[in-house]
């Protein structure tokens, strides 16, 4: 008999359609998957070699719990050099990917019954960490018209005498919105003077465009940073997701709290892969710009082919590698007795009519959407795009 707990946890309703893809591609289907949630490029090279010197110095034992210093000194540089964010090392801890960093804060803070708000559309493991923790998700629809952001009358709608913690995905995951300083410092006046934490979810922080600038939740007050927890890591900016290595900055009691979960769960984060996030965050940077640049010039090319295609809505999204169309001109579209009535039904389409894979928006709580991942290269884009037009010229020309 499992526990009532894992009982409670769903995987993403996401999972159907990916297993089709999947089961597609093992017949001999040439699928183009754009389901893709990480960098497709290799991981730098000097990060690889940092970690090969590090097995070869035996540097292959138990770490510091929290990471090693200079690691977390790293961080701490980083976070004042290109956030304005003053941090000392104990304030800093390394985990197992962003994820557990996220984790661990929610653990950390959210008792039952207590609230949490956040937006949708979300990242999926929002909700379910939240019930794990027995918090309760509150949760902010949001769409187009406010660029997939929340304002601040509906944050200040959403928050109760139970609202212990607001998560902020900036740039986001799925929309590729990201917040304006004036946005972030707009949210914060309403919470400034309540007693609410803040996770700012910074994962994709390297990857923006347009020449936006960065600006970090916890910059936006010295009351509001004593109460923030920024989480971000190295697999996006670095594409280092299989590594996993992500870290947290808060005040010394979060931290404190997280550290006492870490240790009687991972232990700590691996040390191949501090020794490579050292690297990473000290030595050459040129990839990062190199990555960003292939995204911005991925995410120009879809955009304009995608909003092209009578009946898609798009948003232009300004970071992260992902684009979030509305599909819901073609929600009842009849098509050889297939009947779209949803995302899921969409994505399906666009897999056995167009043979390229998407997410259906239901995934990240935004039924009449679509994720479409750019993380792949511009020749296969193209190939997709084709494929979607044609796909959905059955569809317009029913
Ligand atoms: C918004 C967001 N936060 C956190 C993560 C987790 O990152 P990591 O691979 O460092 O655990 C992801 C990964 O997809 C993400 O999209």
């Amino acid at each position: 008999m499992l526990s009532k707990r894992i009982n409670n946890i769903s995987y993403s309703p996401t999972m159907k359609i990916a297993n089709e893809a999947k089961q597609l591609i093992e017949k001999g289907e040439n699928i183009i998957d754009l389901t893709v949630g990480e960098p497709d490029f290799p991981t730098p090279e000097n990060i690889k070699q940092a970690a090969i010197k590090a097995i070869e110095n035996n540097f292959t034992k138990y770490t510091n719990n929290v990471g090693i210093v200079e690691l977390r000194k790293a961080i701490a540089h980083k976070l004042k050099v290109e956030n304005k964010l003053e941090y000392s090392t104990d304030e800093i801890i390394v985990s197992s990917g962003a994820k557990q960093s996220i984790f661990l804060a929610i653990q950390s803070i959210v008792d039952d019954g207590d609230e949490v708000i956040f937006s949708s559309p979300y990242y999926v493991s929002y909700p379910e960490m939240i019930n794990i923790a027995g918090g309760k998700s509150v949760i902010i629809p949001t769409d187009e018209s406010t660029e997939f952001k929340i304002t601040p009358e509906k944050l200040n709608k959403a928050i109760t005498s139970k609202t212990k913690l607001l998560i902020i995905c900036n740039p986001s995951n799925p929309t590729g919105t990201v917040y304006t300083k004036e946005e972030i410092l707009n949210l914060a006046k309403e919470i400034e003077n309540k007693n609410i934490f803040i996770l700012s979810d910074e994962i994709y922080e390297k990857i923006i465009f347009d020449n936006l600038e960065y600006f970090s939740f916890a910059c936006s007050s010295k009351s509001l940073k004593e109460k923030t927890i920024t989480i971000n890591g190295c697999s996006k900016s670095y594409s280092m997701t299989g590594w996993r290595l992500g870290y947290a900055a808060a005040n010394k009691d979060i931290i404190n709290a997280m550290a006492k979960y870490q240790s009687h769960n991972t232990g700590n984060a691996s040390s191949i892969s501090q020794a490579a996030a050292l690297e990473a965050l000290t030595g050459n940077q040129n990839s990062v710009v190199l990555f960003k640049n292939e995204f911005e010039k991925r995410r120009n090319f879809l955009f304009d082919e995608l909003t092209s295609i009578e009946g898609l809505v798009c948003y232009k999204p300004k970071g992260a590698f992902y684009i979030f169309p509305n599909i819901k001109n073609f929600i009842g579209k009849v098509y050889n007795n297939f009947e779209i009535k949803n995302s899921i039904d969409f994505s399906t389409f666009l897999l056995r009519e167009g043979k390229v894979a998407t997410v259906p928006g239901i995934g990240f709580g935004a039924e009449g959407y679509i994720r479409i991942s750019y993380s792949t290269s511009i020749d296969k884009l193209k190939i997709a795009v084709m494929r979607i037009k044609e796909a959905l010229s059955k569809l317009n020309n029913l």
